[in-house]
């Protein structure tokens, strides 16, 4: 569509470009009939290819529509992705607890499996959108809506909000990251796991002043105390792309700044700034920095 749609656009102006400059002789009012036959047969040329194209479209929309419809089947791997303001809660469900993963702003998915998102909101109206793999989809408070994806190749797909919801709408995006079905696996069953404990002294160091920070009073990093849902699960936070819901790229530096003061970064987010000592900022990094 983007490509058809391009030719059409240049097309277009280059008739036009041609139409404003090309010379005119001087003093003829009346169009000869021979001219005014070929203009007759341009227009209607014209519009019967945009009626073509506009009918091809329509059969691809109609088809691409079939394949979104024929998704639904009865063993999806099914995500419950829950808008906050302003980023995403995304839960893989599964019939045995030990199985189920929590994650933020970032989803992993296999190839060529259809996927059921159970979407629904904590606050406000948002919108799930990633236009490579479906269109826009409400997030409700108070009520789930469903919607059908699946990758046909691999890839990361970026999604965003698609709807206002205040102050840092733009800043909510997410990932879409689409792998092999055994990378997936292996993804998953990493996630599985509670948070490794601190590998060196430094680490340790940096889980203490996670834990008697205000850092515990919403998140949650498990097989830690720390078991709050008001902001995004941190136990595999290094394996994670981005911060912040797409705001920014996972560094120590990025998540230093975010740690420090995040209303610079994404003001209105309901992330407090953190006065720490430069030596717990850096014993906090390396031990958020491990937690693969
Ligand atoms: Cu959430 Cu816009």
């Amino acid at each position: 569509m983007l490509w058809v749609c391009t030719v059409i656009f240049v097309l277009v102006m280059g008739f036009l470009l041609y139409a404003v400059f090309r010379p005119r002789p001087q003093g003829q009012t009346v169009t000869a009939p021979q001219t005014e036959r070929r203009t007759a047969r341009a227009v209607v040329a014209a519009v019967v290819i945009t009626g073509l194209v506009l009918f091809v479209f329509l059969v691809a929309d109609f088809w691409t529509d079939r394949a979104l419809a024929a998704l639904s089947t009865s063993q999806p791997l099914k995500i419950k992705v829950t808008g906050h303001q302003w980023w995403w809660d995304v839960e893989y469900e599964a019939t045995v607890p030990s199985q189920m993963v929590t994650t933020a702003n970032e989803l992993h998915i296999p190839v060529g499996r259809p996927v059921l998102l159970e979407l629904t909101s904590h606050d406000v109206i948002h919108s799930f959108w990633v236009p490579n793999l479906h269109g826009k989809k409400d997030l409700i408070p108070g009520y789930v809506t469903t919607l059908w994806i699946q990758a046909d190749q691999p890839g990361v797909f970026r999604g965003q909000c698609a709807e206002f919801c205040g102050h840092q709408h733009a800043h909510m995006a997410l990932l879409v990251i689409a792998e092999p079905p055994e990378a997936f696996a292996a993804w998953r069953e990493a996630q599985q796991h509670p948070a490794g404990a601190p590998s060196d002294a430094l680490q340790q160091r940096g889980q203490e002043v996670f834990l008697s920070s205000a850092c515990v009073l919403c998140h949650t990093i498990r097989g830690t105390p720390a078991g709050a849902k008001a902001a995004p699960d941190l136990t595999h936070l290094a394996s994670r792309q981005m911060l912040a819901a797409g705001t920014l790229y996972n560094t120590p530096g990025h998540l230093a700044g975010w740690i420090v003061d995040a209303q610079q970064l994404k003001p209105g987010n309901k992330m407090p700034p953190n006065s720490l000592t430069g030596s717990d900022l850096q014993a906090l990094l390396a031990y958020l920095t491990s937690l693969k």
